[in-house]
């Protein structure tokens, strides 16, 4: 175990300490040497002066390749200019394994290159960083989610039916029957929240997509909070005030990181609640007066790609909802506008700064007919459908949820340009290894 962290190094100033982990890089100015030490909490600076060390010590500097795992002792001094505010003044290095050629190095490297060096291409600084800002998001949504009384509830992973549409399903052989990897803990927390109230599922999500795109993966995290007796209007709520929260605790926990990754911080400092909301028709609207012609060819009734999300999202310096969409367009379970039946009490929320969208949501059929008469339209196998169906017999209530995808929360945040480095090892189109 380590008992002293680069993290902690603040509490041992004038102290000798001793610390475990990799030599991230070094540089040799003559009769001083400097090795950059990184432990997993953060980077240090050792500085070696010849004439303060044996010749012993002295000389392994000329051993440590990149990635060479060691145990470094020195004293602390703090020293305003180096990032993290401490230097190492180094007494004593242990050398455990020098590493071998180690393939990332400090000049740049192809996409493809590094992604088949995950395994490895997960120690750099931006790396390091996105993790952990990854890390902040998903404490920040169960610590909001605790604090107002969900309970969280885990969904399964095997399922027998298809939450979110029939195309993207990836399909297992459960001994001779036929099984599905889960699109979405949805239905399985509409049973829970009859149970407990307020419930949410964290856990990954499975979708087939046949398309290469920055947004897209096979494999991502997903957190589903769905409430018994909570309509429309109140879920929205909700999803501004967690996403709000998460910005917030991103900021306060992970500004290092941000800064390693160069995030500016203005546009995140603005996202507070509310946000705005737009229905699909002022959509619709917006995108038809955009000037574009592209974008001008969409009509009523058709999804949004990537370029239209943008267009509206880039009206606003807030996250924004999307509501009210076709009733054709969205899920079987979604409740119609009762004014309006043609559109959906649906909402899809909008990330700034193009990253489109991050959360999809809506209030769920309770009316035990109607939800029948879905399942007969869209073509799904009621038999697979009975026990959800059962819960719209025995004390069905409005009740409405959401899902929040985490990696595209994670792009966005940190804006990163492609999803692939959100998640420590992304499944994509052609791509599984490592
Ligand atoms: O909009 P989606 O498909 O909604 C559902 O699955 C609902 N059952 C959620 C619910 O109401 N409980 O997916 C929700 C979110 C999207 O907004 C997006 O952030 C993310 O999940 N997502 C993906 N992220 C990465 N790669 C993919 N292939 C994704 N598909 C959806
Ligand atoms: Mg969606």
């Amino acid at each position: 175990m380590q008992k002293y962290r680069v993290a902690d190094l603040g509490k041992y100033v004038g102290q000798e300490v001793e610390l475990k982990g990799w030599l991230y890089n070094k540089r040799d100015i003559g009769k001083v040497r400097f090795i950059l030490v990184r432990d997993g909490s953060g980077i240090v600076q050792g500085v070696m002066v010849k004439n303060n060390l044996p010749e012993e010590v002295w000389d392994k500097f000329d051993d440590l390749t990149l990635e060479t795992s060691l145990i470094v002792r020195g004293t602390v001094r703090e020293e305003k200019r180096a990032p993290g505010g401490y230097e190492l003044d180094v007494t004593d290095i242990e050398i455990f394994q020098i590493a071998d050629g180690y393939p990332i190095t400090k000049k740049s490297h192809g996409v493809e290159f590094l992604m088949d060096h995950r395994h490895l291409w997960l120690r750099s600084k931006k790396q390091w960083a996105i993790m952990r800002i990854r890390d902040e998001i998903q404490s920040a949504i169960m610590d909001f989610l605790r604090e107002q009384g969900f309970v969280r509830i885990d969904a399964p992973i095997l399922t027998s039916s298809a939450a979110e549409g029939t195309t993207t399903l990836f399909e297992v052989d459960y001994h001779g029957d036929k099984a599905y990897l889960s699109q979405s803990g949805q239905l399985y927390m509409e049973a829970a929240a009859m149970a407990h109230g307020k419930v949410y599922c964290f856990g990954p999500a499975f979708r087939a997509e046949k398309s290469k795109t920055r947004r897209h993966l096979l494999e991502f995290w997903m957190v589903e909070p769905e409430m018994a007796w909570v309509t429309f209007e109140e879920n929205l709520e909700i999803q501004e005030n967690m996403v709000s929260y998460i910005v917030e605790r991103v900021l306060k926990n992970r500004r290092n990181e941000l800064e390693i990754l160069e995030r500016p911080i203005e546009p995140l400092e603005k996202v507070k609640p509310p946000f705005p909301r737009v229905t699909y028709d002022e959509a619709i609207e917006m995108l038809k007066k955009s000037g574009d012609p592209e974008l001008e060819k969409i009509e009523w009734g058709e999804d949004f790609g990537a370029p239209h999300e943008t267009y509206i999202s880039n009206k606003f310096d807030k996250p924004v909802f999307i509501t009210h969409f076709p009733t054709k367009m969205k899920a079987f379970y979604m409740q119609p506008d009762p004014n309006r039946p043609e559109v959906v009490l649906a909402a899809d929320l909008l990330a700034p700064e193009g990253y489109g969208e991050i959360i999809g949501g809506s209030e769920r059929i309770y009316d035990y007919d109607l939800l029948k008469q879905r399942i007969q339209e869209w073509g799904l196998p009621e038999e697979d459908y009975q026990w959800y169906l059962d819960l719209r017999k025995y004390g069905t209530v409005p009740h409405s949820g959401f899902g929040l995808g985490l990696e595209r929360t994670v792009a966005w945040i940190a804006k990163l340009p492609h999803i692939r480095e959100t998640i420590p090892f992304p499944r994509m189109l052609h791509r599984m290894v490592p």
